[in-house]
């Protein structure tokens, strides 16, 4: 029996609160070593095109157990304000126990709805997310509402949107998430006045960058 829009997005969410302890071990543990730096080149790689600044605000959005906390707050400082927002409580309480600075705000709410004061951010970051957005045109609408006029409004991933595809074609509750075609993304964009200023699609990275 087909599952309705309703259950997909309860057994996404349910997917991924059973996934929140063993989240990093999953994704970013170097087995050899132990630490959490599997992926250390690729973070270095997105952050050198993301502009972030001491004092900025940077909403994170499906942020996990914030594997990006780290990088984020390296570069907005104590000046910053860092924004960890998740629709799924355990991924979102795992987070606030691994991180305690002052300056990160935890936010449980869905991408599409997140009631963050409009145009009080300078970069929104979606890392890992996006394809998970159940209407897309609708968290796009809502994310670049919240960010500043010359913000930056980031969607990347460490593959390409093939890549993405097929591996969540091969996990259940997630085999109907898609990143969707480029065309499709630029129109997304488009139709919130985000002019695109990179657009990065191959094996193993891939990258929007856009200005509001
Ligand atoms: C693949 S995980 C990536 C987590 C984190 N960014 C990372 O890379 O480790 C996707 C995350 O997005 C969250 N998520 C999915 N759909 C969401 C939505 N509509 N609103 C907010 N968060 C969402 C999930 O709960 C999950 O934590």
């Amino acid at each position: 029996m087909q599952m309705t829009r309703d259950e997909i997005y309860r057994s996404r969410r349910e997917f991924f609160n059973n996934h929140a302890e063993m989240w990093l071990d999953m994704w970013y543990k170097d087995r050899a070593t132990g630490r959490y730096d599997k992926h250390g080149m690729d973070f270095e790689r997105l952050f050198s095109l993301v502009p972030l600044k001491p004092g900025d605000h940077v909403l994170d959005v499906g942020c996990g157990t914030g594997v990006l906390v780290p990088f984020i707050l390296q570069r907005i400082t104590t000046k910053g304000m860092l924004y960890e927002l998740d629709f799924a409580d355990r991924m979102l309480e795992t987070n606030r126990q691994l991180h305690k600075e002052e300056n990160i705000r935890f936010v449980l709410a869905d991408a599409e709805s997140a009631a963050l004061a409009k145009a009080s951010c300078d970069s929104v970051v979606c890392f890992s997310c996006f394809p998970h957005f159940d209407d897309k045109a609708k968290a796009m609408i809502n994310l670049s509402g919240i960010l500043k006029p010359g913000g930056t409004f980031v969607v990347s991933h460490f593959d390409s949107s093939e890549g993405i595809n097929k591996h969540h074609e091969s996990c259940h509750a997630v085999m109907h998430d898609r990143l969707p075609d480029q065309s499709v993304m630029r129109d997304l964009l488009k139709a919130v006045s985000l002019t695109i200023d990179l657009f990065i699609d191959e094996p193993g990275f891939y990258c929007i960058i856009a200005t509001k």
